[in-house]
């Protein structure tokens, strides 16, 4: 069965979360081709590597590490002590493992040592989210406290933090995570399907409406950000 990380329907309570994550993972790595040619990738915290398919056309090599054992790991350590070589990777995934790390500051660093001159770090990970322990869960972010994570943590050529989706879809995304968990409670599962199916629809429209709601700003609230940090060539 396909993974449904890469083609996440709308009637998943976390829509907001992936379904921007896989379109942007998708023009990072045909973006980082362009510039990089044929790149090598680490995929740190790589858990199941449910994005490495949108690498491999353009990848020379693709390793995974994670903190756990993990069979789809090549490596196994921590991002705070990647066990590999300064710079020797080109494209460096991070996606949805800061919140798990237990000390980011030091993560960000070694995400930027390992990563080449003229290399990039490809960072995903959240602003409000239900606990979701992996092997633990420590940390939310506003765009504001991960452009200075990554600014005070590397020696970096440019660092790009945007918001994954709008304010109306997180709000939507916490309401159909609540609606989901209750419907599974009484065994109706299915039912919050159509639901949560709605309000991703209606909130996606609502916030195209207005730059208040999808851009950084005072009363916004955001599910989930995105990285992009270069290295100096
Ligand atoms: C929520 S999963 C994300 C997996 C995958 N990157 C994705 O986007 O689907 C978090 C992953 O980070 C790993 N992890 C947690 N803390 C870590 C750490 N300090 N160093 C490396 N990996 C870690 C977990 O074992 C897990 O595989």
């Amino acid at each position: 069965m396909a993974d449904p990380r890469l083609d996440p329907p709308k009637s998943m309570p976390t829509y907001a979360v992936r379904a921007p994550l896989v379109r942007w993972l998708g023009e990072q790595a045909a973006d980082a081709y362009d510039a990089l040619g044929r790149y090598r990738v680490l995929d740190v915290g790589c858990g199941a590597k449910p994005y490495e398919p949108l690498f491999t056309p353009h990848a020379a090599s693709y390793i995974g590490v994670d903190s756990v054992d993990n069979a789809r790991a090549e490596l196994k350590g921590s991002v705070e002590a990647l066990p590999v070589d300064d710079g020797a990777f080109d494209v460096v995934l991070c996606s949805q493992v800061l919140e798990h790390c237990d000390d980011p500051s030091k993560a960000v660093s070694e995400l930027c040592r390992v990563t080449a001159p003229g290399g990039r770090v490809l960072t995903s990970t959240h602003g409000v989210m239900a606990y979701h322990p992996s092997p633990t869960d420590y940390w939310r972010w506003t765009h504001a406290g991960l452009e200075k994570l990554f600014r005070d943590n590397g020696e970096w050529a440019s660092v790009r933090v945007t918001p994954a989706s709008g304010t109306t879809a997180c709000l939507g995304m916490l309401l159909s995570m609540y609606l989901d968990l209750m419907f599974r409670r009484i065994g109706l599962g299915v039912a919050a399907r159509p639901l949560v199916a709605a309000i991703n629809t209606a909130a996606g429209a609502i916030d195209g409406r207005s730059t208040l709601l999808h851009e950084p700003g005072p009363g916004t609230l955001f599910a989930n950000f995105h990285v992009v940090a270069e290295v100096a060539r």
